[in-house]
């Protein structure tokens, strides 16, 4: 059998097998990927050479119309779920956080990857990261994206009139994996009434992106979890106008508003955070 024979079939496996990905201990260049975790060896955060993840299996897609460009674009990218399988010692983790550059987290539970089958993007159009366009606001989306070939929300994942969300990170920086399941039971309140367990669920999947508790969640605003739910609690009217319209109150204010969410969300997270405020105090 000649050599050459061994190495085809070799490189066959590797790329079914999706391979391994190795972990430099310092970022060599802006296009890297900074990944952190419990990984095999004891290790808990490293860098992979962009030029790594192409060994993983790529994907080719057309979004006929890409949420941030809103127009075609054709993606080159791997798997969230592929770069998962291809660091060891992930196996018991269960979500993705992708953190961008100004510390917002998407946070992809298994569950959603499953369905929705997000793509770590790397080249768009078959252009490099040092090359892709900016989003309409001006805002790089360079060094890695996340979108899909087309997102649909699923009917059955509304809650309280609130939507199902399409996380579409850019400028994604850092991919952490997290053992969501054990980091979630601190903000879960042991409450069997249903809007308590709405607003617990709405919480979770739209304000975790950037207040945080301990490792899961963003720190784009830089308050955590109590400060939010003390404010709930306290300023019960003040707090629902400032979640449809943090402007109207606080003229600086950097969050982003939910205009969408109807009494029922904004009631169903004030039972929440209250049942979570009582929680903490018998702790
Ligand atoms: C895209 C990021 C983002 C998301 C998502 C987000 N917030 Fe915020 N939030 C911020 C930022 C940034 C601030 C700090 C405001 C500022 O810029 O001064 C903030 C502040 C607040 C405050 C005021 C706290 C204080 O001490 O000023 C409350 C209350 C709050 N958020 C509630 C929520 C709730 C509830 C959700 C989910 C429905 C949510 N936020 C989702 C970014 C976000």
């Amino acid at each position: 059998m000649s050599r050459c024979f061994v190495f085809y079939w070799l490189c066959i496996w590797m790329t079914a097998a999706g391979g391994t990905l190795d972990m430099l201990p310092e970022r060599q260049s802006e296009g890297d990927l900074e990944v952190s975790g419990h990984f095999a060896g004891g290790r808990t955060n490293g860098f992979v050479a962009r030029e790594q993840l192409f060994t993983l299996p790529v994907v080719t897609v057309t979004n006929r119309h890409d949420p941030e460009l809103r127009r075609s674009v054709v993606y080159l990218g791997v798997a969230l779920d592929d770069v998962l399988a291809a660091l060891p010692g992930t196996e018991a983790s269960d979500a993705i956080l992708a953190v961008c550059r100004d510390k917002y987290a998407a946070v992809f539970s298994s569950e959603y990857r499953h369905h929705h089958r997000p793509i770590l993007v790397l080249k768009m159009d078959d252009k490099d990261y040092g090359d892709w366009p900016k989003t309409p606001s001006g805002a790089r989306m360079s060094p890695f994206y996340v979108s899909y070939e087309r997102f649909e929300a699923r009917p059955e994942q509304t809650v309280a009139g609130v939507v199902e969300e399409s996380l579409i990170p850019f400028s994604v920086v850092h991919l952490k994996f997290v053992r969501m399941n054990e980091s979630l039971d601190r903000l879960r309140v042991s409450g069997t009434q249903r809007k308590t367990v709405q607003g617990e669920t709405l919480a979770i999947q739209q304000c975790l992106h950037c207040h945080y508790s301990g490792d899961i969640g963003g720190r784009f605003s830089g308050k955590p979890w109590l400060v939010v739910a003390a404010w709930a609690k306290a300023e019960p009217l003040l707090f629902q106008k400032y979640i449809r319209n943090p402007r109207q109150v606080e003229p600086t204010s950097r969050m982003p508003g939910f205009p969408d969410f109807g009494d029922e969300a904004l009631s169903s997270l004030q039972d929440y955070f209250a049942a979570y405020l009582q929680a903490q105090a018998g702790k």
